[in-house]
């Protein structure tokens, strides 16, 4: 029988009997950085969320739900707080093994690291054995959806959505496609990668919680015509997302430019190729030109930042206040293993400090936004995930705000949510994870 921390669960829930959980509540009915923080959340102090077939059927005070579901299953979290769990919008669970690697910059760090690790993957034994390892890592953050790259074996792509499955959980994916500037053995070809994605988009796009991504990895390693191929997957596919790399390092960015003579700038490089669209997702995305921006704003791309890659590669500073400041659709992500951590709550602790290194402090409101509802925006699954509330689907983290020593101390003198909240995103991990619900069930 699953324990979540003194809370017996039994191994088949009754999906036809209601769940109530008791706790402190956190919704968001606004975006924190378009309304002051105070209009753009619901806190209960004594809430609760029902749970029913897989979603979240209400969200209120305590006292009025128990009323109302008088045989509802009731699990008591105390002063836990309950809020939508963690969406991480760009993670290489294939790198789940290398992370913490030593001492290189971007291209250094994929030849010498990421490369090396990637190639095992054409074993599905160990392509299963790691994206389960990741994902029950992941599960134990806080983290209920990812957006994952895998490598350019397609048993590596079944691996991740098979644990999916068994985990009920929703996941986004695809398979990583490189045709030049990698190992041998890490290579596809224009037509290899996209019979294969597209093989992999059919048998598993929209079955059960799996979306699929098409994934071409960054410019540098695509030639033209892979990049032609990709963008003419998407154009067949215009539902599914397309995820990759954009403008992480400068001298990634030279780099690019003399291989794509023609091209205006870097995202010009997926734009010439029909990789440029609203259902695109370009990680890092750090060092923009005006045009840059004003085309991806213009199409409402997804930029993800990724604080804790951005720090760890030494790739720069994203620059949240000018974008949010110009409407951009921004998610939050881990880049796990270029990122140096599995856990949100750090990833939103190094979002603060880089904001801090720009004279720009993130309340936790729109820390605690960006993790969830605009993760889950740049996703295009804000309808679904991100959020607690009524009619989205059952992903929920439940947060102990006094989980060491240290935090305890710092939160017992708060004076408001905010100051309660604050001390766990800075200094908590996976001890701060007191429950976690997938799909309407204790995972
Ligand atoms: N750019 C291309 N591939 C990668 C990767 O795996 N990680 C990061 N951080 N940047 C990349
Ligand atoms: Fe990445």
């Amino acid at each position: 029988m699953p324990c979540l921390k003194g809370y017996p669960v039994s191994d088949t829930p009754d999906t036809r009997q209601p769940t109530l959980l008791l706790g402190q509540t956190l919704s968001f009915t606004a975006n924190p950085f378009e309304v002051p923080f105070e209009d753009a959340v619901s806190h209960e102090t004594v809430g609760a969320v029902l749970i029913r077939d897989g979603q979240i059927a209400a969200v209120g005070q305590a006292e009025t739900l128990r009323a109302l579901n008088p045989t509802a299953k009731v699990i008591d979290y105390g002063k836990g707080l309950i809020m939508a769990g963690f969406v991480d919008a760009h993670v290489h669970y294939p790198q789940t093994a290398m992370i913490a690697s030593w001492g290189k910059r971007l291209i250094d760090w994929l030849n010498s690291y990421t490369f090396p690790e990637e190639m095992r993957f054409a074993s599905k034994t160990y392509a299963a054995d790691i994206a389960g390892r990741y994902l029950d890592l992941t599960k134990a953050h806080g983290t209920t959806t990812v957006a994952s790259y895998c490598t350019i074996h397609p048993v590596s792509v079944d691996a991740l959505f098979e644990e999916a499955q068994k985990r009920g959980q929703r996941v986004v994916a695809g398979k990583t496609c490189m045709d030049r500037n990698a190992p041998e053995g890490l290579m596809d070809t224009a037509q290899t990668a996209y019979d294969q994605s597209k093989q992999l988009l059919q048998a598993w796009h929209g079955v059960d919680r799996i979306s699929y991504a098409i994934t071409p990895r960054f410019s540098p390693t695509s030639t033209p015509e892979q990049l032609d191929a990709m963008g003419a997957l998407w154009a067949e596919h215009p539902d599914c997302l397309m995820q990759t790399h954009l403008s992480e390092q400068t001298d990634e960015i030279d780099w690019v430019l003399g291989m794509f003579p023609d091209a205006r700038d870097y995202l010009d490089t997926y734009e010439k190729f029909g990789l440029l669209g609203e259902r695109g997702l370009y990680g890092h995305a750090i060092h923009l030109t005006d045009r840059e921006r004003a085309r991806l704003k213009e199409t409402g791309a997804g930029l993800v930042h990724c604080p804790t890659s951005n720090t760890f590669i030494g790739s720069g500073l994203f620059d949240m206040q000018g974008l949010m400041a110009e409407g951009h659709n921004v998610g939050l992500a881990t880049d796990t293993g270029g990122g140096s951590s599995f856990s949100m709550l750090r990833t939103m602790a190094a979002a603060y400090e880089v904001g801090q290194l720009r004279h720009n402090p993130l309340h936790a409101s729109q820390l605690l936004w960006l993790a969830t509802q605009g993760s889950a925006r740049s996703l295009h699954l804000d309808d679904k995930i991100g959020n607690l509330a009524a009619g989205m689907e059952a992903d929920l983290v439940v947060l102990d705000l006094a989980s060491t020593d240290a935090i305890s101390q710092r939160s017992s003198r708060a004076e408001d949510l905010w100051e309660s909240i604050f001390p766990t995103i800075m200094m908590g991990d996976d001890r701060a994870i007191r429950a976690v619900w997938i799909n309407g069930k204790a995972a």
